[in-house]
Protein backbone atom coordinates (compact mmCIF):
# COMPACT_ATOMS: atom_id res chain seq x y z
CA UNK A 1 0.00 0.00 0.00
CA UNK A 2 1.30 3.47 -0.73
CA UNK A 3 1.90 5.68 2.83
CA UNK A 4 -0.42 8.64 2.38
CA UNK A 5 -1.15 11.28 5.41
CA UNK A 6 -4.65 9.92 5.49
CA UNK A 7 -3.52 6.53 6.90
CA UNK A 8 -4.78 5.41 10.33
CA UNK A 9 -3.95 2.50 12.40
CA UNK A 10 -6.35 1.36 15.25
CA UNK A 11 -6.26 -1.42 17.07
CA UNK A 12 -9.47 -3.91 17.89
CA UNK A 13 -9.83 -4.56 21.38
CA UNK A 14 -7.53 -7.66 20.75
CA UNK A 15 -4.45 -6.05 19.76
CA UNK A 16 -4.05 -3.19 20.85
CA UNK A 17 -0.65 -3.06 21.47
CA UNK A 18 0.39 -4.61 18.44
CA UNK A 19 -1.70 -1.97 16.48
CA UNK A 20 0.90 1.02 18.20
CA UNK A 21 3.77 -0.63 17.33
CA UNK A 22 2.87 -1.29 13.84
CA UNK A 23 1.64 2.70 13.45
CA UNK A 24 4.58 3.87 15.07
CA UNK A 25 6.59 1.95 12.79
CA UNK A 26 4.75 2.94 9.39
CA UNK A 27 4.79 6.69 11.14
CA UNK A 28 1.27 7.12 11.14
CA UNK A 29 -1.63 8.08 13.14
CA UNK A 30 -2.95 5.52 15.52
CA UNK A 31 -6.52 5.46 17.28
CA UNK A 32 -8.53 3.83 19.27
CA UNK A 33 -11.89 1.73 18.93
CA UNK A 34 -14.49 2.00 21.92
CA UNK A 35 -15.93 -1.56 22.70
CA UNK A 36 -18.21 -2.42 24.74
CA UNK A 37 -21.09 -5.35 25.85
CA UNK A 38 -24.40 -4.64 26.26
CA UNK A 39 -26.38 -6.59 29.17
CA UNK A 40 -27.43 -9.51 26.36
CA UNK A 41 -23.47 -9.10 25.50
CA UNK A 42 -24.51 -7.93 22.07
CA UNK A 43 -21.12 -6.06 20.89
CA UNK A 44 -20.80 -2.05 20.83
CA UNK A 45 -18.49 -0.42 18.73
CA UNK A 46 -17.79 3.44 18.51
CA UNK A 47 -14.87 5.12 16.42
CA UNK A 48 -13.37 7.78 18.59
CA UNK A 49 -12.20 10.03 15.21
CA UNK A 50 -13.71 11.13 11.78
CA UNK A 51 -12.55 8.54 8.93
CA UNK A 52 -13.55 10.07 5.92
CA UNK A 53 -11.39 9.71 3.32
CA UNK A 54 -8.78 7.51 5.29
CA UNK A 55 -7.03 4.11 4.88
CA UNK A 56 -8.18 2.47 7.78
CA UNK A 57 -6.05 -0.36 9.19
CA UNK A 58 -7.67 -2.60 11.39
CA UNK A 59 -5.68 -4.39 13.43
CA UNK A 60 -7.46 -7.66 15.13
CA UNK A 61 -6.33 -10.75 16.02
CA UNK A 62 -8.95 -13.35 15.51
CA UNK A 63 -9.42 -15.70 18.59
CA UNK A 64 -11.72 -15.74 21.12
CA UNK A 65 -13.29 -15.82 17.35
CA UNK A 66 -16.75 -15.50 17.75
CA UNK A 67 -16.02 -12.20 19.67
CA UNK A 68 -13.52 -10.76 18.30
CA UNK A 69 -14.98 -11.61 14.30
CA UNK A 70 -17.89 -9.56 15.11
CA UNK A 71 -15.90 -6.62 16.42
CA UNK A 72 -14.31 -6.70 13.49
CA UNK A 73 -17.53 -6.90 11.17
CA UNK A 74 -19.03 -4.18 12.69
CA UNK A 75 -16.15 -1.95 12.89
CA UNK A 76 -15.26 -2.45 9.14
CA UNK A 77 -18.58 -1.78 7.95
CA UNK A 78 -19.03 0.96 10.05
CA UNK A 79 -15.83 2.56 8.98
CA UNK A 80 -17.51 2.42 5.31
CA UNK A 81 -20.39 3.42 6.39
CA UNK A 82 -18.53 6.89 7.59
CA UNK A 83 -16.19 7.41 4.44
CA UNK A 84 -13.37 5.20 5.10
CA UNK A 85 -11.75 4.89 1.41
CA UNK A 86 -9.89 1.42 2.01
CA UNK A 87 -10.53 -0.63 4.85
CA UNK A 88 -7.55 -2.93 5.44
CA UNK A 89 -7.57 -5.49 7.95
CA UNK A 90 -4.41 -6.85 9.84
CA UNK A 91 -5.72 -10.35 11.40
CA UNK A 92 -2.06 -11.76 12.82
CA UNK A 93 -4.03 -14.89 13.66
CA UNK A 94 -6.77 -16.02 11.13
CA UNK A 95 -9.56 -18.03 13.30
CA UNK A 96 -11.39 -21.24 11.66
CA UNK A 97 -8.34 -22.31 8.85
CA UNK A 98 -8.41 -25.82 10.72
CA UNK A 99 -11.94 -26.63 9.80
CA UNK A 100 -10.91 -26.34 5.54
CA UNK A 101 -13.14 -30.00 5.07
CA UNK A 102 -16.34 -31.36 5.37
CA UNK A 103 -14.41 -34.31 7.50
CA UNK A 104 -18.23 -35.39 8.54
CA UNK A 105 -21.65 -35.52 6.35
CA UNK A 106 -23.62 -32.28 6.98
CA UNK A 107 -20.39 -30.38 8.80
CA UNK A 108 -19.72 -26.74 8.24
CA UNK A 109 -16.67 -26.43 5.60
CA UNK A 110 -15.78 -23.29 8.32
CA UNK A 111 -13.02 -21.41 7.17
CA UNK A 112 -14.86 -21.08 3.54
CA UNK A 113 -17.96 -19.46 5.16
CA UNK A 114 -15.75 -17.16 7.61
CA UNK A 115 -13.49 -16.32 4.03
CA UNK A 116 -16.55 -15.31 2.72
CA UNK A 117 -17.74 -13.01 5.42
CA UNK A 118 -14.36 -11.06 6.14
CA UNK A 119 -14.01 -10.92 2.13
CA UNK A 120 -17.27 -8.48 1.61
CA UNK A 121 -16.15 -6.88 4.54
CA UNK A 122 -12.81 -5.55 3.90
CA UNK A 123 -10.83 -4.54 0.84
CA UNK A 124 -7.49 -6.20 2.12
CA UNK A 125 -6.09 -8.59 4.33
CA UNK A 126 -2.83 -9.51 5.73
CA UNK A 127 -2.55 -12.84 8.16
CA UNK A 128 0.52 -14.39 9.34
CA UNK A 129 1.01 -18.35 9.18
CA UNK A 130 -2.44 -19.30 8.56
CA UNK A 131 -3.06 -22.66 9.02
CA UNK A 132 -3.00 -23.97 5.13
CA UNK A 133 -3.52 -27.66 4.78
CA UNK A 134 -5.96 -28.93 3.16
CA UNK A 135 -6.07 -25.31 1.23
CA UNK A 136 -2.47 -24.40 -0.09
CA UNK A 137 -2.99 -20.87 -0.74
CA UNK A 138 -5.29 -17.68 0.76
CA UNK A 139 -6.79 -17.24 -2.72
CA UNK A 140 -8.79 -20.67 -2.13
CA UNK A 141 -10.45 -18.98 1.05
CA UNK A 142 -10.66 -15.19 0.26
CA UNK A 143 -11.73 -13.65 -2.48
CA UNK A 144 -10.10 -10.30 -1.92
CA UNK A 145 -6.37 -9.50 -1.93
CA UNK A 146 -5.05 -11.35 1.25
CA UNK A 147 -1.70 -11.72 2.39
CA UNK A 148 0.13 -14.04 3.94
CA UNK A 149 3.19 -13.63 5.56
CA UNK A 150 5.38 -15.92 8.02
CA UNK A 151 7.23 -15.84 11.39
CA UNK A 152 9.40 -18.11 10.52
CA UNK A 153 12.92 -16.08 10.35
CA UNK A 154 11.97 -14.72 13.34
CA UNK A 155 11.25 -17.82 15.07
CA UNK A 156 14.78 -19.04 14.11
CA UNK A 157 16.47 -15.82 15.05
CA UNK A 158 15.26 -16.46 18.41
CA UNK A 159 16.55 -20.03 18.59
CA UNK A 160 19.56 -18.97 17.27
CA UNK A 161 19.82 -16.54 19.80
CA UNK A 162 18.90 -18.17 23.01
CA UNK A 163 19.66 -21.76 22.54
CA UNK A 164 23.02 -23.73 22.52
CA UNK A 165 22.44 -27.13 21.07
CA UNK A 166 19.05 -27.00 19.80
CA UNK A 167 17.07 -29.65 17.90
CA UNK A 168 13.82 -28.44 16.33
CA UNK A 169 10.74 -30.93 16.95
CA UNK A 170 7.72 -30.56 14.51
CA UNK A 171 4.93 -32.60 16.25
CA UNK A 172 3.27 -33.81 13.27
CA UNK A 173 3.70 -34.48 9.36
CA UNK A 174 1.35 -31.44 8.53
CA UNK A 175 4.80 -28.94 10.49
CA UNK A 176 6.98 -31.17 7.75
CA UNK A 177 8.28 -27.70 6.11
CA UNK A 178 7.24 -25.18 8.68
CA UNK A 179 9.90 -27.22 11.28
CA UNK A 180 12.63 -27.40 8.15
CA UNK A 181 12.70 -24.29 7.39
CA UNK A 182 13.31 -22.81 11.17
CA UNK A 183 15.85 -25.18 11.31
CA UNK A 184 17.59 -24.71 8.45
CA UNK A 185 18.87 -20.84 9.12
CA UNK A 186 20.32 -22.46 12.17
CA UNK A 187 21.93 -25.18 10.60
CA UNK A 188 20.32 -27.75 13.57
CA UNK A 189 18.58 -30.88 13.38
CA UNK A 190 14.99 -31.25 13.08
CA UNK A 191 12.56 -34.45 13.69
CA UNK A 192 9.09 -34.45 12.93
CA UNK A 193 6.56 -36.74 14.33
CA UNK A 194 3.50 -38.72 13.88
CA UNK A 195 -0.13 -37.31 15.50
CA UNK A 196 -3.10 -38.98 15.66
CA UNK A 197 -5.97 -37.74 17.04
CA UNK A 198 -9.64 -39.15 17.98
CA UNK A 199 -12.78 -37.02 18.52
CA UNK A 200 -14.36 -34.44 16.98
CA UNK A 201 -12.69 -31.48 18.89
CA UNK A 202 -9.41 -32.05 18.31
CA UNK A 203 -8.86 -32.60 22.38
CA UNK A 204 -9.13 -36.33 23.15
CA UNK A 205 -7.02 -39.08 22.87
CA UNK A 206 -4.23 -38.03 21.09
CA UNK A 207 -0.99 -39.65 20.69
CA UNK A 208 2.03 -38.32 19.29
CA UNK A 209 4.87 -41.58 17.69
CA UNK A 210 8.34 -40.77 18.16
CA UNK A 211 10.71 -41.49 14.95
CA UNK A 212 14.33 -41.36 15.20
CA UNK A 213 15.04 -40.62 18.44
CA UNK A 214 19.00 -40.77 18.88
CA UNK A 215 18.49 -37.20 17.38
CA UNK A 216 16.97 -36.08 20.80
CA UNK A 217 19.31 -37.47 23.65
CA UNK A 218 21.08 -34.65 25.28
CA UNK A 219 19.72 -31.80 23.03
CA UNK A 220 17.49 -28.67 23.77
CA UNK A 221 14.53 -29.51 22.28
CA UNK A 222 12.34 -27.10 20.97
CA UNK A 223 8.74 -27.80 19.85
CA UNK A 224 7.81 -25.47 17.21
CA UNK A 225 3.82 -25.59 16.01
CA UNK A 226 1.62 -23.01 14.39
CA UNK A 227 -0.80 -22.66 17.05
CA UNK A 228 -1.20 -23.64 20.92
CA UNK A 229 -4.83 -24.01 20.95
CA UNK A 230 -5.18 -26.58 23.63
CA UNK A 231 -2.24 -27.75 24.09
CA UNK A 232 -2.63 -31.73 23.88
CA UNK A 233 -0.10 -31.51 21.02
CA UNK A 234 2.24 -29.98 22.75
CA UNK A 235 1.73 -32.00 26.08
CA UNK A 236 2.12 -35.42 24.21
CA UNK A 237 4.86 -34.29 22.14
CA UNK A 238 6.51 -33.44 25.66
CA UNK A 239 6.04 -37.01 27.27
CA UNK A 240 7.75 -38.88 23.92
CA UNK A 241 10.81 -36.17 24.26
CA UNK A 242 11.36 -36.84 28.38
CA UNK A 243 11.15 -40.54 27.07
CA UNK A 244 13.74 -39.83 24.13
CA UNK A 245 15.99 -38.43 27.18
CA UNK A 246 15.72 -34.23 26.05
CA UNK A 247 17.92 -32.13 28.18
CA UNK A 248 15.38 -29.63 28.51
CA UNK A 249 12.24 -29.47 26.15
CA UNK A 250 10.66 -25.89 25.34
CA UNK A 251 7.64 -25.44 22.63
CA UNK A 252 7.62 -22.10 20.40
CA UNK A 253 4.44 -21.09 18.90
CA UNK A 254 3.13 -18.56 16.52
CA UNK A 255 -0.16 -18.22 17.64
CA UNK A 256 -0.84 -18.85 21.65
CA UNK A 257 -4.34 -19.67 21.67
CA UNK A 258 -3.80 -21.32 25.28
CA UNK A 259 -7.44 -22.29 25.34
CA UNK A 260 -8.72 -22.83 29.04
CA UNK A 261 -6.00 -23.14 31.47
CA UNK A 262 -3.47 -25.02 28.47
CA UNK A 263 -0.70 -22.44 29.54
CA UNK A 264 -0.70 -23.94 32.64
CA UNK A 265 -0.78 -27.38 31.79
CA UNK A 266 2.02 -27.10 29.42
CA UNK A 267 4.16 -25.69 32.20
CA UNK A 268 2.95 -28.42 34.63
CA UNK A 269 4.21 -31.36 31.82
CA UNK A 270 7.36 -30.00 31.93
CA UNK A 271 7.83 -27.17 29.27
CA UNK A 272 10.63 -25.09 30.80
CA UNK A 273 10.20 -22.33 28.45
CA UNK A 274 6.77 -21.34 26.40
CA UNK A 275 7.50 -18.77 23.68
CA UNK A 276 5.00 -17.11 21.52
CA UNK A 277 5.05 -14.07 18.92
CA UNK A 278 2.67 -11.22 19.92
CA UNK A 279 0.30 -11.92 17.01
CA UNK A 280 -1.83 -13.18 20.15
CA UNK A 281 -1.04 -10.90 22.82
CA UNK A 282 0.11 -13.19 25.75
CA UNK A 283 2.72 -12.95 28.62
CA UNK A 284 4.33 -15.71 26.87
CA UNK A 285 5.18 -13.18 23.74
CA UNK A 286 8.72 -12.85 23.21
CA UNK A 287 8.95 -12.94 19.28
CA UNK A 288 7.65 -9.31 18.34
CA UNK A 289 5.79 -8.99 14.35
CA UNK A 290 5.23 -5.57 13.55
CA UNK A 291 8.33 -5.33 11.33
CA UNK A 292 7.76 -8.08 9.42
CA UNK A 293 3.70 -6.53 8.89
CA UNK A 294 4.71 -3.11 8.77
CA UNK A 295 7.26 -3.73 5.98
CA UNK A 296 4.98 -5.73 4.16
CA UNK A 297 2.51 -3.28 4.41
CA UNK A 298 4.80 -0.13 3.36
CA UNK A 299 5.53 -2.14 -0.15
C1 LIG B 1 -2.67 -28.72 13.90
O1 LIG B 1 -2.38 -29.40 12.95
C2 LIG B 1 -1.89 -27.53 14.33
O2 LIG B 1 -0.72 -27.37 13.61
C3 LIG B 1 -1.58 -27.57 15.82
O3 LIG B 1 -0.73 -28.66 16.10
C4 LIG B 1 -2.84 -27.73 16.62
O4 LIG B 1 -3.80 -26.83 16.17
C5 LIG B 1 -2.61 -27.54 18.08
O5 LIG B 1 -3.80 -27.73 18.76
P1 LIG B 1 -3.86 -28.22 20.26
O6 LIG B 1 -3.03 -27.26 21.08
O7 LIG B 1 -5.32 -28.15 20.60
O8 LIG B 1 -3.34 -29.62 20.32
Amino acid sequence: MKKVAKDVVIGCSQSVELAQKIARKLNIRYSGLETGYFPDQETHVRFKNPLKGKNVILVQSLHNPNESLIELLLAAYTAKEIGAKKVILVAPYMCYMREDSRFHKGEAISSKVIGKIISRAVDELYTIDPHLHRFHNLKEVFSIKATRLSAVKEISGYIKKNFKSPVVIGPDAESYQWAEAVAKPIGCEVAVLEKKRAGMYGQRKMKVNMPGEGTIKGKQAIIVDDIISSGHTIIETIKNLKKAGAKDISCIAVHGIFAGKAYKKIKAAGCERIITSNSVAHQSNKIDLSEIISKKIKK
